[in-house]
C-alpha cells in the first residue's frame, strides 16, 4: 500500500504541467486528461455501494416484468456499442454530453421528484433519486416501483432509488455530505457522464434536456458553472463566523442544530467564497472532491463541517483555491431564482407571473416552486411540450404526437434542440463572448 501511495503522488505530481485549459472560447475542445485512463485510488474500491440499487434490485427480482432494469440498455436507444464513434449524422455537431442527475427530496416530495424526473428525463443522462429520512421506506419502495413500471426508465436503464438515505438539514452542513455521496454512487456506477447537477425537488427545468445537452455540447467538458463571491459583506460574516453542530452528522434521528457560544474567525490558510446552492460540475471536478489524492477538498469539508449553510460555499471554494480547476470556473450557474429583500439565504417561490423574467434570465432551471403550483403546467405546456404523466419529449421519441410520443423511441443520439436552446445559447455566448468572464473568475477583493 505504502509503493502505491508513492506512486500514485508522483503521477498526481504531473498533472499541473499536463494540465492546459484553453477555454477562453467556446469552441476550444475539450481537455480530455481526465476523461482519459488515469490512476485511481484502489483503496476506494473495497467499499461497495450495498445502499445503491437494492431498492430496483430486490423488485427486479421478484418481478414479471419484461423490461428488467438489470437486462441492460435497449439496442433502440443506444444503436451501437460506441455512440462517440457512430457520428455520421452531421459533421459540425459533436456528439452529446450527458448529465448525471441528483434529485433529493424530504417527505410528501415523492410526486415533486417524479414530476421533476419526467421533466428533466432524457436516455443519455443518468438519474439517482434521493428522499431524505423524513420520508417513510415505503415512499422510497413505491418510487423505486414507479420508476420499474415506467416502460422508457427500464428501457435506458438510468433511473436510480437511494436504498438508504443520507440526512441533509438544509440550514447545516449536511447537505454537503449527501451531495458528495450522490456523486460518489454516480461516479460508481461506472458510467459515462460529464456533468454532475444537484437538484432539488422544488426545482423545474426551464429548457428541454435536447437543448442543454446540444448547448454542452458545444462546450469544453471540464467547464464548472458555479455562482461564486469572495465579497464577505456583513451579511456573509452572520453566516460564517457562527460555529454550528449538525444533528445529521452524528444522531440518528435529527433534531435542531445547534451553535457554539465562541464565533471564529475567518481562515487565512485559503481565501472563502460564497456561492449558491445549485452548480454544474464537471466529472472530472467531482473526482477530484471524491476520489483526488490533493487534500484541499477534505480539508474544506472538515472546515465547512462547522459552518451553517455551507453547501452554499464547499464547492465555489474547492474550486478557487484549486490550481487546477480555477481556470475552469463561470460565475453563472445557469440558474433562476428571485429572493424577497427578507429572506436572502432561502428564495421566494415563483409563480406564473415570473413567468416572462424566467424565460429572458436564459436560465436551463430555476427554483423554487410550490408543489404542482400552475406555472409548473405553464413551463410543460410552452416550454418543455410535456403532456402530464410523460417524459419530456426529445429527438429520440418517435410516436405520434401527445401523450404517447416517447413510447416509441429510436437512437438516444439523436438531439432536437428547440428554441431554449437559443435562449441558452445567447446567455452563454453573451458569459463567454468578450472575455469578461476571465475578469469574474475567483476574483479575490
Ligand atoms: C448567480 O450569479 C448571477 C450573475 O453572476 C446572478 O445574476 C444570479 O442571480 C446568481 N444566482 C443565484 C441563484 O444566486
Ligand atoms: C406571485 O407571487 C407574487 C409575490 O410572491 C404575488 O405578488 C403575485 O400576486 C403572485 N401571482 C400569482 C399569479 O399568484
Ligand atoms: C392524454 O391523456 C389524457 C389522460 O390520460 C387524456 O385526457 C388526453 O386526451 C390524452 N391526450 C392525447 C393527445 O392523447
Ligand atoms: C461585453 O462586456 C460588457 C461588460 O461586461 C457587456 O456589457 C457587453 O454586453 C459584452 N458584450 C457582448 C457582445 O456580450
Amino acid at each position: 500500500m505504502q509503493n502505491q501511495d508513492s506512486s500514485q503522488q508522483q503521477q498526481q505530481k504531473q498533472w499541473p504541467y499536463s494540465f492546459s485549459i484553453s477555454s477562453s472560447s467556446s469552441s476550444s475542445t475539450p481537455t480530455t486528461l481526465f476523461n482519459n485512463p488515469k490512476p485511481k485510488p484502489i483503496i476506494l474500491y473495497t467499499f461497495i455501494p450495498i445502499s445503491l440499487i437494492s431498492i430496483i434490485f430486490i423488485l427486479s427480482l421478484s418481478s414479471s416484468n419484461s423490461h428488467s432494469p438489470l437486462s441492460g440498455p435497449d439496442p433502440f436507444l443506444f444503436p451501437g456499442h460506441h455512440p462517440i464513434i457512430h457520428d455520421h449524422t452531421n459533421k459540425a455537431t459533436p456528439s452529446p454530453p450527458s448529465i448525471a442527475y441528483l434529485i433529493s427530496g424530504s417527505n410528501g416530495d415523492s410526486g415533486r421528484i417524479l414530476r421533476l424526473l419526467f421533466a428533466s428525463y432524457h436516455p443519455l443522462n443518468h438519474y439517482l433519486l434521493h428522499l431524505d429520512p423524513s420520508a417513510a421506506m415505503l415512499d422510497r419502495e413505491n418510487l423505486a416501483l414507479m420508476v420499474q413500471v415506467n416502460p422508457v426508465f427500464s428501457a435506458a436503464n438510468n433511473v436510480y432509488v437511494m436504498g438508504k438515505p443520507d440526512f441533509a438539514y438544509p440550514k447545516g452542513s449536511s447537505p454537503v455530505s449527501m451531495t458528495l455521496h450522490g456523486a460518489s454512487i454516480l461516479l460508481r456506477l461506472n458510467v459515462k457522464w460529464d456533468w454532475f447537477v444537484s437538484l432539488n425537488a422544488d426545482a423545474y427545468p426551464l429548457v428541454t434536456q435536447d437543448d442543454l445537452l446540444h448547448i454542452l455540447s458545444f462546450l469544453p467538458k471540464d467547464m464548472n458553472f458555479v455562482n461564486h463571491s469572495s465579497y464577505i459583506g456583513w451579511k456573509e460574516l452572520r453566516k460564517l463566523k457562527p460555529i454550528i453542530v449538525d444533528p445529521g452528522l452524528y444522531l440518528s434521528e435529527g433534531t435542531e442544530m445547534f451553535y457554539a457560544t465562541q464565533k471564529r474567525e475567518l481562515p487565512s490558510a485559503y481565501h472563502l467564497f460564497t456561492g449558491s446552492t445549485f452548480s454544474i460540475l464537471s466529472r472530472s471536478f467531482m473526482e477530484f472532491c471524491i476520489s483526488g489524492t490533493d487534500n484541499l477538498p477534505r480539508i474544506l469539508l472538515m472546515y465547512f463541517a462547522n459552518t451553517p449553510s455551507s453547501l452554499s460555499s464547499y464547492f465555489p471554494t474547492v474550486l478557487c483555491n484549486s490550481r487546477q480547476f480555477i481556470r475552469t470556473v463561470i460565475n453563472q450557474n445557469l440558474f433562476y431564482a428571485a429572493f424577497d429583500n427578507h429572506h436572502i439565504n432561502d428564495p421566494r417561490p415563483l409563480n406564473s407571473t415570473d413567468f416572462d423574467d424566467m424565460i429572458h434570465s436564459g436560465a436551463a432551471f430555476a427554483r423554487k416552486f410550490e408543489p404542482d403550483d400552475p406555472v409548473l403546467d405553464l413551463i410543460d405546456e410552452k416550454l418543455l411540450g410535456r403532456s402530464p404523466q410523460s417524459v419530456v419529449p426529445g429527438g429520440w421519441c418517435l410516436g405520434e404526437p401527445g401523450n404517447s410520443t416517447c413510447l416509441t423511441w429510436g437512437d438516444a443520439n439523436i438531439l432536437r434542440p428547440g428554441t431554449g436552446s437559443r435562449r441558452l445559447e445567447k446567455a452563454i455566448v453573451g458569459l463567454l463572448s468578450n472575455g469578461t468572464f476571465r475578469s469574474s473568475q475567483c476574483i479575490f477583493e
